[in-house]
């Protein structure tokens, strides 16, 4: 996508030296646009836990790209399947929530335990990691030509008023490797002339609604106006919300959603004022095994001093400031658990489907034969 009229994808080779993953540093954003390399396995996992790189699909391609870079740096341990399981171990702990973190991480260990003893297993895992991150742009590119269909149909509906839609987080191109999950029907939408406004939630403690999917839709010129976290539900009272539009950090097979904290509150003011909520992931942000999200998805807890503090632009320099006493008492979840009953649907790679098992598994009929 667009950073000041140039294409960009979250993560990429450094053209001159393929031995250095380059990422765009979000903690930054949207005040300094800030490439960072990163160069070791270690490198990859700091990256990861602190957040300069997050959203379900990116932090899978990192990981993937991580594992590229423990074969890199991996010296007389090439052909240690032992230590390569210790690498992926690591960079899986980075962040529990996001399946797709161990989705990338375990299909590259595949690749290793496949080739281990080949000369070429080097090249094996980059491409291979080079292939995860291709698989996420074009699944993201697909959903938002599936999902674009549900904008038509509200078109259609409200003979050319502005559709209003949504949206919580940043499940944009920022935390995929293109076009983001539920971006992208809203980037297609905006191509193809639909007159859409896009409510963004801030997102605290870490402002990824304010921050980042505010920017990238700025960007792209799509119309936003970026609201608190409480303001949704009066909007949806006021019927000044068509769609609510979100992603999903990890979906269960029976269609449970975990996504950043306060999408279940979203799902149940718009289950009250009959508006339609939509989960857009790609098919790597299924969990296969996991049936009941409430009871089996672990939620990550962060730190608390992110609660505690607000970080901003001070006198032209990236700051934070106390909010409230340095000692305060905070939790701090990350994710939260909208059950199924309250998803309207989901879009994915393949196409539209209902939020329960059998749809799901119509969609990913080989799944069903996996796991039945
Ligand atoms: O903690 P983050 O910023 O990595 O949160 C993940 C998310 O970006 C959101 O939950 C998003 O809506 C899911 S889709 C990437």
């Amino acid at each position: 996508m667009n950073v000041n009229g140039k294409h960009y994808r979250s993560i990429w080779l450094h053209t001159a030296n393929p031995g250095i993953v380059q990422v765009i540093d979000q903690r930054k954003l949207p005040h300094e646009f800030i490439v960072e390399d990163l160069k070791t396995v270690s490198d990859v996992f700091t990256a990861i836990k602190d957040m300069h790189v997050r959203g379900a699909g990116l932090i899978g391609a990192t990981g993937g790209f991580g594992m590229y870079l423990a074969a890199l740096t991996a010296a007389g341990q090439l052909d240690s399947i032992d230590y390569f399981k210790a690498q992926a171990e690591f960079l899986k702990s980075a962040r529990p929530t996001a399946v797709n973190l161990a989705f990338a991480v375990d299909r590259q260990l595949e690749i290793i335990r496949r080739f281990t003893a080949s000369s070429t297993l080097i090249e094996r895992v980059k491409k291979s990691a080079l292939d995860i991150a291709d698989e996420d742009a074009n699944a993201c590119r697909d959903i938002g030509k599936h999902g674009v269909k549900l904008i038509r149909d509200l078109e259609a509906k409200k003979s050319g008023n502005t559709i209003n839609i949504l949206t919580h987080c940043n499940a944009g191109w920022l935390a995929f490797v293109d076009y983001g999950s539920a971006t992208a029907p809203i980037y297609a939408a905006h191509a193809a002339g639909i007159d859409i406004h896009v409510w963004v939630d801030e997102t605290r403690p870490r402002n990824q609604g304010a921050r980042l999917t505010a920017w990238e839709l700025e960007q792209e010129g799509v119309p936003y106006t970026v609201i608190t976290d409480n303001a949704g539900g009066h909007l949806m009272q006021r019927g000044l919300v068509d769609l609510v539009l979100v992603g999903s950090d990890r979906t269960t097979y029976t269609g449970d959603v975990a996504n950043k904290i306060g999408t279940y509150l979203k799902a149940l003011a718009a289950m009250d004022n009959n508006i339609p909520v939509y989960a857009a992931l790609p098919s790597s942000s299924f969990d296969w095994n996991i049936r009941d999200g409430l009871t089996d998805i672990p939620i990550e807890t962060r730190d608390s001093d992110e609660v505690r503090y607000v970080q901003g632009l001070s006198n032209n320099s990236i700051d934070r400031v106390l909010i409230t006493t340095p000692t305060a008492a905070v939790s701090n979840y990350a994710f939260d658990v909208t059950p199924s009953r309250l998803i309207t649907g989901l879009i994915t790679e393949r196409g539209i489907c209902a939020a329960d098992e059998t749809s799901i598994k119509l969609l990913f009929p080989e799944m069903q034969q996996k796991h039945g």
